[in-house]
């Protein structure tokens, strides 16, 4: 069986290895065109022509807040959907968490100035401020940091037999895109439609994402790379774990799961989040020509925090552990500040370096001492140019 080092991000398909960092862009592209034919499918392409529009303004957290709601409008490839923004009212500009949400726009923060829209308002759909905790826009703000979010089913609705028509708007003559590729794209137009707005620092936003969303904002930082820094936290298969995955955590349980989520899992289950190649090497990982190693390398050398739970084990910490070591070359090689670290840290530590793990008690969620980890570690501050 093949491992991560059999796929070395500093050596081409044609052998030889990347010299220097004009070959490492070149090399950079041949990645992504590996990506997207195998796993993500294609790019739609670097949104063009993006503004905000319908903008309203008002008061929020007690004064302390200004929240923003307005449509991220991309007039190539053509496409509409909603974005939230809050800031804090002192005058910016202030660094930025950029991040798709899994329930509506709604849910992240109470106010009730922040739309329903009609799709949401079906049965057991999540309320107004449901998912606050998850998201803590109160923390972010008191601490300096403005946040925006988009809901993924604005973009692509999260649903196998629902998706379709919503990634064929996003297809290019080469195919059109998984939903993850499509959602990373959507975190790409929003993050240009914000550099329209004084209150957010253009050069300082730090893409974040919990699970699918962390897969998606580890693809947006690998095909855009005017993010800042990226937060994955526990984006396991199609994220920050590998495809190819140590045999013993595949092993069916009692329930017919294994450990840790398999290619095979996952592309049964989330077909519409791929590339169909993907679904083909499910048996084949090791014939697989990308690894998930080399997607975090395309964030190189920009800071890049990969979070995980001790009890996550769906989400693979190990093989995420295994990945960050196999990817830490590239970014020493661009000069990043990496450290060696031989031992995944303790529960509640994390590891210096620009490309960095962190290991808190838990599971699979997203809490307010997760931001807080995030903030302290955080790339880019309030009030400083972005710093690893
Ligand atoms: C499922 C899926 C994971 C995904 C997770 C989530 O568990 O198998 O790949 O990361 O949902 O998005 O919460």
């Amino acid at each position: 069986m093949s491992s991560l080092a059999d796929l070395d991000p500093l050596t081409g398909t044609d052998g030889r290895p990347v010299p220097d960092a004009t070959a490492w862009d070149r090399r950079r592209h041949e990645l992504r065109r590996l990506f997207e034919a195998h796993v993500y499918g294609p790019w739609p392409g670097d949104p063009r022509g993006v503004e905000l529009v319908s903008v309203t303004e008002t008061s929020a957290l007690d004064g302390t807040a200004r929240l923003v709601e307005a449509q991220v409008r991309v007039d190539s490839p053509a496409a509409t959907f909603p974005l939230l923004l809050v800031t804090p009212a002192a005058p910016g500009p202030h660094p930025c968490f950029l991040g798709l949400n899994f329930h509506g726009n709604h849910t992240v923060l109470d106010h009730p100035a922040v739309t329903v829209h009609d799709r949401y308002a079906v049965d057991g759909a999540a309320g107004r401020g449901d998912h606050r905790d998850s998201w803590d826009v109160a923390g972010s703000v008191a601490a300096g940091y403005a946040v925006a979010t988009v809901f993924c089913g604005d973009v692509v609705q999260d649903h196998p037999d629902l998706a379709g028509p919503d990634l064929d708007a996003l297809a290019t003559p080469a195919g059109r895109p998984g939903a993850l590729m499509a959602w990373a794209w959507a975190l790409s137009a929003a993050r240009a439609a914000l550099s329209s707005r004084p209150e957010v620092d253009p050069s300082a936003v730090t893409v974040v994402g919990h699970s699918r969303m962390g897969k998606a904002a580890l693809v947006a930082s690998g095909w855009d790379d005017r993010f800042a820094a990226v937060v994955a936290t526990q984006s396991g298969t199609g994220g920050a774990s590998p495809s190819r995955k140590a045999p013993e955590r595949c092993v069916p349980g009692p329930d017919g799961r294994p450990e840790a989520e398999t290619v095979k899992m996952i592309t049964r289950r989330f077909p519409h989040w791929f590339a169909p190649a993907f679904a083909g090497h499910a048996d084949r990982t090791d014939e697989l020509p990308v690894d998930q190693h080399q997607l975090l390398a395309l964030s190189a050398p920009r800071p890049t925090l990969l979070w995980n739970g001790t009890e996550d084990l769906w989400a693979d910490p190990a093989g995420t552990w295994d990945c960050l070591q196999a990817a830490a070359p590239v970014f020493r090689f661009l000069g990043a500040d990496q450290p060696e670290v031989v031992d995944v840290p303790e529960p509640g530590q994390t590891t210096p370096g620009t490309l960095a793990y962190g290991l808190r008690p838990g599971g699979h969620s997203v809490t307010r001492e997760d931001w807080a980890a995030w903030r302290r570690w955080c790339a880019c501050r309030p009030g400083g140019e972005p710093q690893a």
